[in-house]
């Protein structure tokens, strides 16, 4: 259990009132290519903020982990990004201990919580933790009914098989959510079993998504009767009044440290240590609620958004991130999902 890494929580303590990178700047201060890969409302939210605060002009590259993880990698003898910010902690690892990430230590660090320190400190100061969340799923409470399906509590109920055609995940080769899934699965159930279990589950699956949070609203529409995502994803759709129930998986779950790196050869460095720093801080953590994103922030004066999944309250396994965020882990593991699940007949 890791449940004590989230012991300490944040107290929801006063924004600070002046970000680092200091008030509206008139003049442009020059450019950032930002690779951002959390929901785009939140990555226009930051990019807007950031915008006026500094003058720095920020170009803006959405896409999910696992892509723009290959993409780094392929940009690497010609790095075009900047700032890699977002998105689950195992392919940001990945990067670092391929040499596709500066070394940065930011004055915020003494302000962050200790599972995002230690990001930093396992990938050698290489990529650091910005905020948190659980693994779980969600389903349709207006679906479900009437169609003879005891309530879902747990990883074993998804594979009934009146559920076939019903379950929605994204393909973890492009989605960190997906592969923090995989990487959980495992863990929690050991490689033979894990994979087995998720053979079963791929006949119940009706699409691989390539974003991770893409079976929320697929839920949420009706399109899918069950979506594995982070948990906070589908307290998003709840939010915006969707029918969904969200579940901490009762054998216990994994999670992620969404994690924030500096490309290796960034060609705006110094605006890219600006980004680096205003995004530690608790006002510009506190943007994230405002697109309706409610993961748990790293900065300890950060208020953690009340709809945030209460991480101290979910069964969490001690996941074990330097190995399954190891280049040749992740590898291992992609391959044989994509060989031994994603084409299995059905
Ligand atoms: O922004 C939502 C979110 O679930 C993040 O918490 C997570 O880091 C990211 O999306 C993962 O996206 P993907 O699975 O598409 O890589």
């Amino acid at each position: 259990m890791t449940t004590s890494i989230f012991g300490r929580v944040a107290l929801a303590a006063g924004l600070a009132t002046a970000a680092l990178a200091g008030s509206s700047a008139a003049q442009a201060q020059g450019n950032l290519v930002l690779y951002c890969t959390v929901q785009e409302e939140w990555c226009r939210v930051m990019v807007t903020n950031f915008e006026r605060e500094t003058g720095i002009k920020v170009a803006m590259t959405r896409k999910s982990s696992g892509e723009l993880y290959a993409q780094v990698k392929a940009e690497a003898s010609n790095p075009r990004g900047d700032v890699w910010w977002g998105g689950t902690g195992d392919p940001h690892l990945q990067a670092a201990e391929e040499g596709l990430a500066q070394e940065y230590e930011s004055p915020m660090n003494k302000d962050l919580q200790d599972w995002a320190i230690r990001q930093w400190q396992s990938s050698k100061k290489r990529t650091i933790g910005v905020y948190a969340g659980a693994l779980g799923f969600g389903y349709n409470t207006k679906q479900i009914a009437g169609k003879g399906i005891p309530e879902l509590k747990c990883w074993s109920d998804l594979l009934n098989p009146k559920l076939k055609d019903e379950v929605q995940v994204a393909d973890p080769n492009s989605s960190g959510t997906s592969y923090t899934m995989l990487a959980t699965v495992v863990q929690l159930m050991g490689e033979d079993k894990g994979f087995d279990y998720l053979k079963r589950l791929h006949r119940n699956i009706n699409q691989y998504t390539k974003s991770g949070a893409a079976p929320a609203k697929a839920t949420s529409l009706g399109e899918t009767l069950v979506g594995i995502t982070f948990m906070h994803d589908m307290v998003t759709m709840v939010v915006e009044g969707g029918p969904v129930k969200v579940v901490a998986p009762c054998e216990g779950t994994g999670y992620e440290i969404g994690s924030m790196t500096i490309i290796k050869g960034a060609r705006n460095l110094d605006n890219a240590k600006k980004w680096y720093d205003w995004a530690l801080t608790p006002a510009a953590q506190a943007l994230g609620a405002q697109a309706k994103s409610y993961q748990v922030p790293s900065n300890k004066n950060a208020p953690v958004p009340p709809q945030a999944p209460k991480l101290t309250e979910v069964k969490l396994i001690n996941y074990d991130f330097d190995k399954y965020g190891s280049s040749a882990e992740r590898r291992r593991l992609l391959s044989k999902w994509d060989n031994e699940v994603k084409n299995l007949p059905k």
